[in-house]
């Protein structure tokens, strides 16, 4: 059975403190459910991670990082790497979102090789992408997200796979209020498992998680996920409140 994830992506947002007490909020929720086959995930700011991983470590909610360099060290200001992460007990790490895409010029193949240096660290990827609205409009969709998949994870081989998290976000419904209809959401996801699945194997597309992300709110998070191909939602300003961050676990 396929794992079902709600991961928190707090962005820029949330200082040490702030950081602090919104994970042990978390934490103490998600502490008194009965999650089966479901991951909670949170992913704070790079100066939060070392103190949000240490207070959920023995909880069941789990750290990623929202970025990451390729490189091991060296003259790369402003950058993190991989072992930087481990060494503060982060091994997830998401990876291509639109934010980081559009913002801060990432390109597929700069993801490749994120993806690949975080493999290599044996650490498991959250992996973004996503149409804009004329991309959508102009009946591009599928077009875009194939090749930002294609280009960005399809020269890992098979077994590289089981550490790879998708996560299909709009960018039209990112931070809008705007999401996809249930409908938009399972046609792409679908769509995303039969390309996999022809790249690789059915077996293996029937295992990978896919998330939707783009306005998930506790008011709309069931009937998202209640689609078949939908695997559970990567959260922007709804995980950054407890309460809608809970709500939103409870709607898988
Ligand atoms: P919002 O939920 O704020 O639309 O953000 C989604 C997102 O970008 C998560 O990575």
């Amino acid at each position: 059975m396929r794992t079902k994830i709600v991961a928190g992506n707090w962005k820029m947002n949330n200082d040490l403190d702030a950081s602090k007490k919104l994970v042990k909020k978390v934490a103490k929720k998600v502490k008194g459910k009965k999650l089966k086959n479901t991951r909670v995930i949170v992913a704070p700011t790079f100066v939060s991670l070392e103190r949000v991983s240490k207070k959920a470590s023995g909880t069941p909610v789990e750290v990623a990082a929202q970025n990451m360099h390729f490189e091991k060290s060296g003259a790369f200001t402003g950058e993190i790497s991989a072992d930087m992460l481990k060494s503060v007990g982060v091994e997830i790490v998401i990876l291509g979102h639109s934010e980081r895409r559009e913002y801060f010029g990432e390109t597929d193949a700069l993801l490749a090789k994120k993806v690949d240096t975080a493999l290599a660290n044996k650490m498991e990827v959250i992996f973004c992408f996503g149409e804009v609205l004329e991309d959508r409009k102009s009946d591009k969709h599928f077009d875009v997200v194939e090749s930002q998949i294609k280009n960005g994870l399809f020269h890992l081989e098979a077994k590289a796979w089981k550490n790879i998290v998708l996560a299909y976000e709009p960018v039209w419904a990112i931070g809008t209020g705007e999401t996809a209809s249930p409908e938009q959401a399972q046609e792409m996801h679908a769509f995303i498992r039969k390309i996999v699945a022809d790249k690789y194997s059915a077996e293996l597309a029937d295992d990978v998680t896919i998330l939707y992300g783009g306005s998930c709110k506790p008011g709309n998070a069931k009937e998202i996920f209640s689609k078949k191909d939908v695997d559970g939602g990567l959260i922007g300003g709804a995980a950054l409140n407890a309460d809608d961050f809970e709500a939103i676990i409870d709607a898988i």
